[in-house]
């Protein structure tokens, strides 16, 4: 799944370095029920990972606000509102609602069997 937001992550492990993405494994799509999402910390990123109608997807973790776990707040449509203030994003890109030129990075999912998948 291709993501419109993509290399906008603001974690890097090694700064300066140059990283090579990669895919890593990051849940089981049984993990994961439908219209629901998951904070996932892997591999130093924190990532937000939903499940929309049975199609993953995978953005940032941290709330630009004041850091919310995203992946723990509730789904609306294609939308998560994160639990700690409501700020809106689109879990398919990353896009903040209020103004989608702002927002949080997203990362390419793919899935295997039951195995999910981010590009980190
Ligand atoms: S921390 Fe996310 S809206 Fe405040």
């Amino acid at each position: 799944m291709s993501c419109a937001r993509e290399g906008r992550e603001p974690e890097t492990k090694n700064k300066g370095e140059k990283h090579l993405p990669e895919f890593t494994r990051v849940a089981s799509t049984k993990d994961i029920p439908e219209g629901t999402g998951k904070s996932i910390r892997i591999d130093g990123k924190d990532i937000a990972l939903f499940n929309l109608e049975g199609s993953f997807y995978a953005i940032h973790d941290i709330c630009p606000h004041m850091g919310g776990p995203l992946g723990e707040g509730p789904v609306e449509g294609e939308h998560v509102l994160c639990p700690w203030h409501g700020w809106m994003f689109n879990i398919k890109t990353g896009a903040f609602a209020v103004n989608p030129t702002d927002g949080v990075a997203c990362f390419k999912v793919k899935v295997d069997g039951e195995d999910v998948y981010v590009e980190l």
